[in-house]
């Protein structure tokens, strides 16, 4: 098969779909990889990499479209690009289609075959393509929150490990998923005193014995909330109900029993947040104020550090792709974790979650690969 990677043209995304490194796996797979110029750029990649690896190098996107059976993205098509894909290629990207009816009339009028790395599952019931940007943004997150603390960010001007003789600052968690969880291993890593929420007494176990005793662990109460907000000089948003928006843990009056120059970092923001008073903010502008309190709010996290976003997803996503290469559609036919992943298929949508969300008829993933 010829496997196509065009350049990422969203807005500020440096991450590229096939790092050289993936490249030579699917060269060695016995598959032609055909890389748009200048895709590996925001990653420090450059053509000779690619070339390195075994790739032919395309001058152009519309070049990787027409000739590749496959295409390895990122972020989900751009108007221009789902214009290019067509019946009998494979996409495999992010699509989050259930809030997009633009993209999802491109991809189904194109009669692509569209895999999306958001819902492809694991046998431990987990999204295996999603984890990764939570396991960046969840480290990053402390490192965000830390900036943002110091006196000429706006912040308290704490520091998170304090010093001998003066105590560390105090980071609250709330979700203790795989945001939380790295989240919490960074902020211990620096020092800091560290308290994790969670609703999920499991988990609370879990997390109390990944730590060792070293943060402490809380049920999810009102009275929790409060006491581990109004004490903290960094609050982590990281909660997650599976479909739904975020729950608001932390409300506009709230803020007021906070200290002056505390940070909330709502990495749940993508969800629509965990504060009342978050709304989404950029790389470019991350952070705002609030009632005295210093809100990071950014969506897309993992886009500020693109290296390392990039290889953390192309370890996760390299399995499937291959199997995609290697079988094409017989590869989803066989593995019902791919088949969770396949959105759209020749003008249907084959994901119940997005049918209902945008009012189609559901097409079950079996059948229609094979008629
Ligand atoms: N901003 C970004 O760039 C970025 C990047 C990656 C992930 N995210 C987002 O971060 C959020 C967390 O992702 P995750 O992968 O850690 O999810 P996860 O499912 O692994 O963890 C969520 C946790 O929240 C807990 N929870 C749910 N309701 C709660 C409540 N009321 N009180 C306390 N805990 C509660 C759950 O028990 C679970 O442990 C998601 O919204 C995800 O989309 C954002």
């Amino acid at each position: 098969m010829r496997v196509g990677c065009p350049k990422e043209i969203k807005n500020h995304e440096y991450r590229v779909g096939l790092t050289p490194g993936s490249v030579r796996e699917y060269v060695a797979h016995g598959h032609e990889v055909l890389v748009e110029t200048g895709a590996g750029a925001g990653i420090g990649a450059d053509d000779n990499a690619y070339r390195a690896a075994g790739a032919a190098i395309a001058k152009t996107a519309q070049e990787v479209f027409e000739k590749s059976d496959m295409i390895v993205k990122v972020k989900e098509p751009q108007p221009g690009e789902w214009a290019q894909l067509r019946e009998g290629q494979i996409l495999y990207t992010y699509l989050h289609l259930a809030p997009d009816p633009e993209q999802t009339r491109g991809l189904l009028a194109s009669g692509v075959t569209a895999v999306a790395y958001e819902t492809v599952t694991d046998d431990r019931g987990g999204l295996p393509l999603l984890a990764p940007m939570s396991e960046v943004a969840g480290r990053l997150s402390i490192q965000a929150g830390a900036t943002a603390l110091q006196k000429a960010n706006g912040g308290r001007g704490v520091l998170l490990g304090g010093v001998p003789g003066v105590l560390p600052g105090k980071v609250t968690v709330l979700g203790g998923g795989v945001v939380g969880l790295h989240a919490a291993k960074m902020a211990v890593g620096l020092g800091a005193d560290v308290t994790i929420i969670d609703r999920s007494i499991p988990r609370l176990r879990q997390l109390d014995d990944i730590f060792n005793g070293r943060v402490h662990t809380r049920y999810s109460t009102v009275e929790a909330l409060e006491d581990e907000c109004f004490s903290a000089d960094i609050v982590v948003g990281a909660v997650l109900i599976p479909g739904a928006a975020a729950p608001k843990l932390v409300s506009r009056e709230m803020l007021s029993g906070m200290k002056k120059g505390a940070v909330l970092v709502d990495v749940a923001i993508d969800q629509g947040g965990c504060f009342e008073t978050s709304h989404a903010t950029t790389h470019a502008d991350p952070t705002y104020e609030v009632d005295g309190i210093i809100h990071y709010c950014v969506a897309n996290m993992p886009g500020a550090v693109p290296v390392t976003s990039a290889h953390a997803l192309n370890n996760a996503t390299l399995h499937y792709g291959l199997q995609l290469a290697d079988k094409g559609l017989k590869a989803i036919i066989d593995d019902h974790h791919l088949r969770n992943g396949l959105n759209v298929h020749k003008g249907r949508i084959t994901n119940s979650a997005v049918a209902e969300a945008l009012g189609y008829e559901m097409a079950e993933p079996k059948a229609v690969l094979a008629a």
